[in-house]
This record gives structure tokens, C-alpha cells and sequence, in this order.
């Protein structure tokens, strides 16, 4: 998409797309403003429950409003303050061993049939089963807390664009069903704590304030979601670059010093997001654009990542271009939660992937793409590894 991205913004740093419905924003410093500047809100339940004049639906409209990722100022520092404090009290950086393990486990069949299916054997599981250690889902409860959420996530997604009955019926179901799970769960964490997110939640009232259960349930499941397809668009699509740039591949393997700041490159290189939306509250003139009230902006990471006036030779992946002021995780009040923990799970999966295997190919010559435009992403990369 990216010479088609280039050749939008070099005419429009922004502009309408008819098809879309909404503003589309090319340019990184427009898009880091936008970002910043509280007249482009990201609640935009409010402005579409009404849509859906179906009783059963309250509760999911509910939890879709109590989600932080749709919430502004004020109310949105507060939940954002209570998930900080949580993984503050879990210490992210103790999950450093862990995430090794994992990695290791998931490449240790590789090792012996030196075929490695990438996405769906390690960049898929990896970081679903980080989360899910992270939050405290136990490994028996995981295939049915990942069909609720898949089903929330469905409509987190689309309400707002286009979403079918069927969709709406299973996203309220599960949310009912999750919440019930939680309410049991939070009895139990209250009587024995464990060292995890929903536990810190669940205790964050002895320092002052505390989620209610719908809230605690909102935005559990956007932290089970948020950061499992966007972890492995990073670890795909970085990899496929370094495949494809054999002399950064060869470079990391000697100084893997370098990876933390290929990881920040690679999210640069190929942003996970491509587009994050926004509602304008006001009218905003944006770029020589007017913007009226209630109008969609999609903000455009990807092209935001590839802008000429921001980054040198944009279209070149350079392992060791310092700094990189991307605007892949956002920026902002709603800049990514998880990113600490992003990064650690690129840092790592790369490390363990140059030493487990001393030679990565692609065991193909087409790599399709998904259809998903958003989160674009290989959807199978066969490789042929050698220890
Ligand atoms: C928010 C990207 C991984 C949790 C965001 C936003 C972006 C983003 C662009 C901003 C949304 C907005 O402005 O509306 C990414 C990318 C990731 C990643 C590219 C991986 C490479 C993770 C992980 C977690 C996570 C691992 C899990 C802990 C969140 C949460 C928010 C968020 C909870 C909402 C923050 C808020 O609304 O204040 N992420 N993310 N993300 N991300 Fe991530």
C-alpha cells in the first residue's frame, strides 16, 4: 500500500475518501497533532449506540462505553491510572523469563523438522499466551475466554461501520458470559490474590479508587485483545523485512545490541495499525482541510511511518536510524498501554529466534496478505529454518 499511500499524500496531506466516509490524515506530523489535540475524540459510542434501538443490547453498549480506548478526558486518565498502577504492581520487567520460555517452547519443534510455519506455530501463539499469563486467565479457562473475546472484539471493530445482527447477538452474549466469569473470579481474587493484572485490579481499591465490575470487564478484554494481532503484525512483518534485507539480518546477528532499535524501526518501517479512528467534536481545520462536526478521521500510522518531511529515506528499513519518532503505538492521553510490554516481546522473540536458528528463509515464493486492511498482516509464512 505504501506508493499508493505516497502518491495520496504528496497531493493531499489530507483528505476526504468518499468511500471510507471519513477524513484520511497522510502526513506524521498532522497525524501526531491529531493525536494530541482533545477536538478529535475517541469516543464514538456515544455517538452510534443510538443506531441500535434494541434493548438487549444495552449491556453491550454498556461495556463497549466503559472500554478506555473510547473514552476522553477526564474518565479516561482515571481508567488509564487504574491499568498503570496494575501492571506497575506486576511488574512487567519480572516477565522477561517468561516470555524466553515461551518463546523457546513454541520453536523447539522447528529445531528437529527445520520447517517453521511463522505465524500461526510462533507470532500468533506467542503473544496470546503472554497476555493470558499477564492477566491471570488459567490455561483451562483460555479457549473459552478467547471465544468471548473474539466475539466482543468483532464488534468493538465494526460497530460503528458495518455490523450484522448476528455479530451484535454474539457480542452481547459473550459479554454477558464473561462478566459472570469475572464476578466469580473477583470473589476468588479477593479471598487469595495472585501476582497478576486482575488481581492488582480487583485490590486497586485499597489505594483509593477501584473499577466497577462492568468496567473491570471492558477492559479486561481489551487488554486480552489489544495487543495479540498487533504483536504479531510486528514480529511477521519485521521478520519478513529482515529476510528481505539480508545485510540488517547479518548485522543484528553481530551486534544484537541492535534489536531493541530494530524492533522501534521495524514498527516504524511497517506500522501494525494502519489507520486509528477518530470523531471530530468541533469543527478543526486540519492541513488546509475543513473538518466538521461529528466527522470520522481515520489517522494513517503506516503512511505517518513512510513521510518524507519526518524520516530519511522512509521507504529504506536502516536497523540503526536513531531517533525514530513514529507513530506507531499512538500518541498522546491513548498512546498504546502495552507498549513497554511490545517491545520487550519484540526484543525477545528476535533474540531467541538469531540464536535458536543460525539460517531463516522463506520456504515460498508468495506471501499473501490478509484481507483485513487495518492489520495487515501475512496470514501464513512458511520458512525453512536451520539450527
Ligand atoms: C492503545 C498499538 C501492543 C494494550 C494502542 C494504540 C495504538 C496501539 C496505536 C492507540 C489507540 C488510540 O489512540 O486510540 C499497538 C501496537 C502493538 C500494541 C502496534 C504491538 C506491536 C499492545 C499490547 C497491549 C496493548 C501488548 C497489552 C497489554 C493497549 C491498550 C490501549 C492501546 C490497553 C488503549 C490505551 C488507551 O486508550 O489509553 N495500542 N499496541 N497494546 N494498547 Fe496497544
Amino acid at each position: 500500500p505504501y506508493p499508493v499511500l505516497a502518491a495520496a499524500r504528496e497531493k493531499h496531506p489530507v483528505f476526504w475518501d468518499p468511500d471510507l466516509r471519513a477524513w484520511v490524515v497522510l502526513e506524521h506530523d498532522l497525524v501526531a497533532m491529531a493525536f494530541k489535540d482533545a477536538r478529535f475524540s475517541s469516543d464514538r459510542v456515544s455517538k452510534f449506540r443510538g443506531k441500535f434501538a434494541n434493548e438487549k443490547l444495552v449491556p453491550l453498549f454498556n461495556t463497549l462505553s466503559h472500554l478506555m480506548l473510547q473514552q476522553d478526558e477526564p474518565s479516561h486518565t482515571r481508567l488509564r491510572n487504574l491499568i498503570h498502577y496494575a501492571f506497575k504492581r506486576t511488574a512487567v520487567g519480572t516477565y522477561e523469563s517468561e516470555i524466553q520460555r515461551l518463546a523457546e517452547k513454541l520453536l523447539n519443534p522447528s529445531l528437529t523438522s527445520g520447517r517453521l510455519e511463522f505465524v500461526g506455530e510462533f507470532a500468533v501463539p506467542l503473544p496470546i499466551l503472554v497476555i493470558s499469563e499477564i492477566v491471570g486467565i488459567p490455561a483451562a479457562d483460555r479457549a473459552q475466554v478467547k471465544a468471548w473475546c473474539d466475539a466482543f472484539s468483532v464488534v468493538a471493530l465494526n460497530f460503528y461501520a458495518n455490523i450484522t445482527d448476528a455479530q451484535l447477538n454474539a457480542g452481547a452474549e459473550a459479554v454477558a458470559a464473561f462478566t459472570d466469569y469475572l464476578r466469580t473470579k473477583v470473589t476468588e481474587l479477593r479471598a487469595h490474590p495472585k501476582e497478576d493484572i486482575l488481581s492488582a485490579l480487583v485490590h486497586a481499591e485499597e489505594d483509593g479508587d477501584t473499577l466497577s465490575l462492568d468496567e473491570l470487564a471492558a477492559n479486561t478484554l481489551l487488554l486480552l485483545n489489544a495487543g495479540n494481532e498487533t504483536t504479531t503484525c510486528l514480529l511477521t512483518n519485521g521478520l519478513l523485512a529482515l529476510i528481505q534485507n539480508p545485510e540488517a539480518m547479518a548485522r543484528l546477528r553481530r551486534d544484537p545490541s541492535l534489536i531493541p532499535n530494530a524492533v522501534e524501526e521495524m514498527l516504524r518501517y511497517d506500522s501494525p495499525i494502519q489507520f486509528m479512528g477518530r470523531l471530530a467534536a468541533t469543527d478543526i481545520e486540519l492541513g488546509g482541510e475543513s473538518i466538521r462536526e461529528g466527522d470520522t478521521v481515520l489517522l494513517a500510522l503506516g503512511a505517518a511511518g513512510r513521510d518524507p518531511k519526518t524520516f530519511d529515506a522512509p521507504d529504506d528499513l536502516q536497523i540503526d536510524r536513531h531517533p525514530i519518532q513514529h507513530v506507531s503505538f499512538g500518541s498522546g492521553h491513548h498512546i498504546c498501554a502495552g507498549l513497554q510490554l511490545a517491545r520487550m516481546e519484540g526484543r525477545i522473540a528476535f533474540q531467541t529466534l538469531l540464536e535458536t536458528f543460525k539460517d531463516i528463509s522463506l520456504a515460498t515464493d508468495t506471501i499473501e496478505f490478509g484481507t483485513n486492511v487495518n492489520l495487515r498482516c501475512p496470514e501464513a509464512m512458511p520458512l525453512n529454518v536451520k539450527p
